[in-house]
């Protein structure tokens, strides 16, 4: 009969087990403050000393069925450490005496089985594997290596390096080459809020700026609307230096002014105008000639 595993190593097992669990599939470390994770621990605990007593009760129902040597033989094999025990089950190998300890108590036809270490290949290898597992979580968990998010981080890099080297290279949009894109409105809205809506209001209702959803326009440079848009952009106002020439001064690109373009058509041509009785800005300008709705191609 051999001796047992002493139950504070199984609890630990139990625990480290659980940890793995919970942070492959939690995927951060915040289950280590959830009342769901300990929760789980103290019943994997009790769960644990129950099969520890369960075990007790073999235990000392075969240990009654030994023979007086055997009995002293248990004993002195019990007061080996278990880390003794572990490191000679794994090691040593065993006499034929120890043989006959550990045949198992039912056979078949004359067909006995011996309780046998493992191979030691097999352990060696499941020793690796252990070692290699603590490693890699380690490594996983305390540093760059092989860690999912690390990579991201890094392709996501690379590609906004290849976006940027792209757009040195690319053909620069202007107002001869802009063109109206309705799935450039949403990008437009964003890009419009963040450059432009201090000055012209969120809807491009007007404030410092001037309402951009009626039909009054100061500028009339272009024949249609979208590509006066743009010029805007391009060159700024020549009447008043508050309308910067964005895409010449760089602060935006041609791409950028193209979806802001098509956000502020959108405005323009597609809702209905913000009046001064919504709270728009007064007319300013001119009553633009261009046909309505038609950006030219
Ligand atoms: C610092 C304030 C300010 C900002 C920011 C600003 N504008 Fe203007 N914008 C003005 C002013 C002032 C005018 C009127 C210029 C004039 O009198 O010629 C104007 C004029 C315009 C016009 C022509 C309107 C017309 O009636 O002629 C357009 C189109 C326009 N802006 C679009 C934009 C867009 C798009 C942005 C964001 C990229 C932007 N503006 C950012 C102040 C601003």
């Amino acid at each position: 009969m051999k001796p047992r595993t002493p139950v504070i190593v199984n609890l630990i097992v139990v625990f480290v087990l659980l940890i793995i669990g919970y942070d492959m599939f939690v995927q951060n470390s915040s289950f280590l403050s959830s009342i769901y994770f300990w929760a789980t621990v103290v019943i994997a605990t009790i769960m644990v000393f129950i099969a520890h007593g369960i075990g007790d009760l073999i235990e000392s129902d075969r240990f009654l069925k030994l023979s007086e040597e055997e009995k002293a033989q248990y004993i002195a094999e019990k007061k080996k450490p278990f880390y003794k025990r572990l490191w000679e089950s794994a090691f040593k190998k065993q006499s034929n005496a120890e043989e006959e300890d550990m045949i198992i108590d039912h056979g078949f036809d004359g067909i006995t089985e011996l309780d046998n270490s493992l191979p030691k290949w097999w352990l060696g290898l499941f020793y690796f594997g252990c070692v290699f597992c603590v490693v890699y979580i380690s490594a996983y968990a305390f540093t760059d290596f092989a860690h999912p998010l690390k990579e991201y981080d890094k392709e996501y890099k690379a590609q906004l390096a290849s976006i940027e080297e792209y757009e040195k290279t690319a053909p620069k949009i202007t107002v001869e080459t802009a063109k109206y894109d309705p799935s450039n409105i949403e990008e437009g809205k964003a890009l419009f809020l963040a450059n432009c809506a201090t000055c012209h209001g969120d809807n491009g209702k007007g404030g410092i700026g001037p309402n951009l959803t009626d039909d009054y326009w100061i500028n009339q440079k272009e024949k249609d609307v979208f590509h006066n848009i743009f010029w805007m952009l391009e060159n700024g106002s020549p009447n008043n230096p508050a309308m910067r020439a964005f895409i010449k001064e760089g602060t935006i690109s041609g791409k950028d002014g193209e979806k802001i373009a098509a956000f502020v058509f959108h405005l323009n041509q597609e809702l209905p105008p913000v009046t001064q009785a919504q709270g728009g800005a007064a007319p300013q300008g001119e009553v633009a000639p261009w046909v309505k709705g038609t950006p030219r191609k």
